[in-house]
């Protein structure tokens, strides 16, 4: 496998630019890129129309209410900042595959080897089919659930791969067993305290305070695995299940 790209950059187009760099420069992303661990650009997708009017979009061929963001502008943005063509070219819109902590890691793979990833933000009814042809290689949505715009799930998959970068997380924000990670068995995380010890007359679980590490740590696992059944039974899948995926 080839190696990973020092500072890779994560390139938004997006009609609110403004609205994506404020998000991009608060807390866990915004000290990334400080750290030099990342870098953003943020493309307008306005800069590319070719009218007076900065005009993006237009009524569907064939008729239908909502507009249909056209097909150049967004073609020549991709290509006015993609360095890489193996780049993933990703599409935010709800007909894509559902977003979760195994694509995250599949897309900071990709970013690191090609040194970017560029995120689309689709708008209104959607955009020209042509586009997807010619420059998206992959369509994401984070839910089954249509918001005004793709900025929100552009930011959201930022944020994820962000703190996946090896180094971005201290010790003190360790991703180590948040839930749907690999110590957690893709399942939740366990509930978690801390000061006051009592707190309107509820108390932090004897065991945390014992300073005894394996019963801390069994109390954790344990935690861990009852609330992913019982909030998440779908996430719960047998070793043996497991391994007979693998096999
Ligand atoms: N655009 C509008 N709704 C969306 C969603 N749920 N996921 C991704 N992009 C979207």
């Amino acid at each position: 496998m080839s190696k990973a790209v020092e500072r890779p950059v994560i390139r938004i187009l997006t009609l609110f630019p403004d609205m994506v760099r404020t998000v991009l420069e608060t807390s866990i992303p915004g000290r990334a890129e400080r750290q030099g661990q990342v870098d953003y650009q943020v493309v307008d997708i306005r800069d590319f129309a070719v009218d007076k009017h900065r005009t993006v979009d237009d009524t569907a061929y064939g008729g239908g209410a909502g507009m249909i963001m056209m097909a150049p502008p967004i073609v020549e943005a991709v290509e006015s900042c993609r360095v890489s063509e193996q780049a993933e070219v990703v599409l935010t819109t709800p007909q894509g595959e559902t977003f979760d902590e195994v694509r995250t890691l599949e897309l900071v793979d990709k970013l690191q080897q090609t040194g970017e990833l560029i995120l689309i933000c689709g708008h209104y009814k959607g955009i020209d089919e042509r586009a997807r042809d010619l420059v998206v290689t992959r369509e994401i949505s984070i839910g089954d659930y249509v918001l005004s715009g793709g900025e929100l799930p552009a930011l959201v998959i930022a944020d994820a791969l962000v703190r996946r970068i090896e180094g971005v997380l201290h010790n003190s924000d360790s991703a180590a067993n948040d839930s749907f990670t690999a110590d957690r068995d893709g399942g939740l995380d366990c509930a978690w305290y801390t000061k006051p010890e009592e707190y309107r007359g509820l108390n932090v679980p004897q065991v945390l305070l014992s300073g005894h590490h394996a019963n801390i740590a069994r109390w954790r696992r344990e935690d861990a695995a009852a609330r992913t059944r019982e909030r998440r039974p779908d996430l719960v899948v047998t070793r043996q299940e497991r391994r007979n995926d693998e096999e």
